[in-house]
């Protein structure tokens, strides 16, 4: 039976009582962990988000009728407890905040009683993540979760404080906007008013931020919630937090200085690390010669050599094929891993193959000088010599090489690199590498579009020296845009942004919009460019990567309270879920029926 807790007072948080308390009288609150009956005295473990505290209940301190309740007690019951703290009788336990004290029960209430729970409450959890997040309100119980949430909100706390004091504005934008599909797909609300009209959930505050720049607010942040329909991955939810901002009569040194100062502030409060500033920066082209990547993970080297130079002449029709057809030959070195196994060596092939590799040539060099390798018999040996001279191969090395268009080599090899630091374990969790990627291609072709589409988005402003070729050779030009980067995640991203009417109408031209569907999508905005607008730039990071990497977490659904699973839906509350019929009729919309196979 459920008692009130009339009448009482929490006074400290389990861990907030401490050897200092030891000879007071406390009230505790919170659910018990477990409780070991030893006849004639009950230790219980009190559980809070603070931690664990040791209450002791003999009959001769507490009575009988607080006994008998004592010895009801199981797991997950909730309760009030008025003690005495005392120096442990036992050993103590060095595991434990408190584990130099007990209290000692003088009265307890059973404020709530609880079902066995379906997995237990602890940390490390070995439970199945979908048992876990069905029944997430207890999952979030455990210890590992908590510090994770206490972290979050600690880094939005320091972060809205930070840019307080940095002159920033905290100002809310919309959640029901209007529909811009360029990037990821939009999240659709119906309208009951205007039947068969829609409102969009907005993948970033953007253009709302480059807006309230217009109006002069000058230095703007949100902690937004964005909403983007695309695949999930560890690193991806439906829905998601950034940490968004916008500057006025900035260029991009600016937008990068103040945030690194936020990142050095963040990183030394939440994890204790002194971040050297300012960042490391290299260009887009850069990262992707030396990691295949334009997200490089730092922690390790083995990077890409490009040998297309050194076997253009040579007679093995993979490499020559692919630099022939305007591709590249380039490699990794895996340094020592010459006596890889075969077998292992051919799961690295499939794993090549999955990032659309046609295969990948190896030649492993033997502590000897000879080579063993699956193309030597189609080189000449002193070609073989200077390729891995080329690869700074010694004796004991393994070569990995990928043959192909730029765009496949890049991804196959980035990928193998990781791969390879996974299985060597060169990735260290508390090794923090920062890195500023710039000058993105403002552009990308898309194959399956048919046309150039923006790589950041339509409003990110062309390098001022690339903008000549526009028009003539669009892929060339490169932006005024960054991405910061952490141990290989992509943390945050922004961009300058075009202010410039004709260079705006000049880029939706570029991207196959005609001026109406531009005005049509975009007018509001073109519309506001009109009366003065201030050159801007702005910045956002993933607030949940963020907090995921502070951590170490594996995934970011274990830095958010409720979130969904791969396909979009939430376990526990099962969303998305059928509506009634009525409420269709009133926003006149009739489904689909799925085809029948
Ligand atoms: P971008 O699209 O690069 O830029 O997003 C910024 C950052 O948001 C995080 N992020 C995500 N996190 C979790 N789940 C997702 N599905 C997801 N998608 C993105 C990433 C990313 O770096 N408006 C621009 C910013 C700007 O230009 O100012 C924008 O949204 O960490
Ligand atoms: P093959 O001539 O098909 O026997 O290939 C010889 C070697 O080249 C094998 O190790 C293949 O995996 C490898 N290979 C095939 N295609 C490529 C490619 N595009 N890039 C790198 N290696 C390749």
């Amino acid at each position: 039976m459920a008692e009130s807790m009339v009448g009482m007072k929490r006074s400290h948080r389990c861990t907030e009582v401490t050897t200092s308390c030891i000879g007071q009288n406390v009230t505790v609150m919170g659910w018990v962990q477990k409780s070991r009956n030893k006849g004639g005295i009950i230790f219980v473990d009190l559980r809070d988000r603070s931690g664990i505290l040791q209450i002791i209940f003999e009959e001769n301190d507490c009575g009988a009728e607080n006994f008998a309740k004592a010895e009801k007690l199981r797991s997950e019951f909730v309760i009030a407890v008025e003690g005495r703290v005392e120096a442990r009788s036992g050993a103590a336990n060095e595991n434990l905040a408190t584990g130099a004290i007990e209290v000692r029960a003088l009265s307890i209430r059973i404020l709530s009683e609880s079902a066995t729970p379906p997995f237990p409450i602890e940390e490390n959890s070995k439970t199945k993540e979908e048992l876990r997040l069905k029944y997430r309100f207890l999952d979030l119980r455990r210890p590992d979760i908590q510090r994770n949430l206490m972290t979050r909100s600690r880094v939005a706390t320091l972060t809205r404080a930070f840019l307080a004091e940095e002159g920033f504005l905290e100002i809310e934008t919309p959640t029901l906007i209007k529909s811009t599909p360029e990037g990821a797909r939009d999240y659709l609300v119906p309208s009951r008013v205007h039947p068969g009209s829609f409102y969009a959930l907005p993948q970033s505050p953007q253009l709302f931020k480059q807006l309230l720049m217009c109006s002069g607010y000058d230095r703007y942040f949100q902690l937004a919630r964005c909403y983007r329909d695309e695949d999930l991955r560890a690193d991806r939810q439906p829905e998601f937090t950034q940490i968004d901002m916008e500057l006025s009569f900035v260029d991009v040194d600016d937008v990068l200085d103040v945030n690194e100062r936020l990142l050095k502030k963040l990183f030394k409060e939440i994890c204790n690390i002194d971040i050297e500033l300012p960042l490391k920066r290299m260009t887009w082209q850069e990262a992707m010669d030396r990691f295949g990547s334009d997200k490089p993970d730092l922690r390790f080297g083995m990077e890409l050599k490009n040998v297309s130079e050194v076997v253009k002449g040579c007679e093995f029709a993979v490499f020559k094929g692919a630099i022939e057809n305007g591709g590249s030959v380039r490699g990794i070195n895996a340094e020592g891993q010459g006596h890889m196994p075969r077998k292992k060596i051919d799961a690295l092939v499939e794993y090549a193959k999955g990032f659309g590799a046609k295969g990948l040539a190896y030649a492993a060099v033997n502590e000897d000088g000879t080579v063993k390798s699956s193309f030597a018999k189609f080189m000449k040996e002193e070609e073989m010599a200077a390729l891995i001279a080329a690869m700074d191969g010694k004796p004991g090395d393994l070569l990995l090489f990928a043959a192909d268009r730029d765009k496949v080599v890049f991804d196959v090899l980035g990928n193998l690199r990781l791969e390879l630091a996974r299985q060597l374990g060169l990735l260290r969790k508390d090794d923090y590498k920062f890195l500023w990627v710039t000058e993105f291609p403002l552009l990308e072709y898309s194959e399956e579009e048919n046309r150039y589409v923006a790589m950041h988005h339509p409003f990110t402003m062309p390098m001022d020296e690339d903008l000549q070729y526009i028009d003539s050779d669009p892929g060339r030009v490169r932006a005024k845009a960054y991405d910061i980067v952490l141990n290989g995640v992509e943390m945050g991203g922004g961009s300058v942004r075009i202010h410039q009417a004709d260079i705006q109408s000049k880029m939706f031209e570029v991207l196959g919009f005609t001026p109406e569907r531009a005005n049509e999508q975009f007018g509001f905005l073109l519309e506001a460019f009109k009366y003065g607008v201030p050159p801007h730039a702005g910045l956002a990071y993933g607030l949940d990567r963020m907090v995921m990497l502070m951590v170490g977490a594996d995934s970011i659904r274990d830095v958010i309270a409720f979130p969904k699973v791969k396909d979009a839906s939430c376990l526990m509350t099962e969303a998305p879920a059928p509506v009634d019929e009525k409420q269709l009729l009133e926003l006149g919309i009739e489904v689909a029926k799925p085809e029948e196979k």
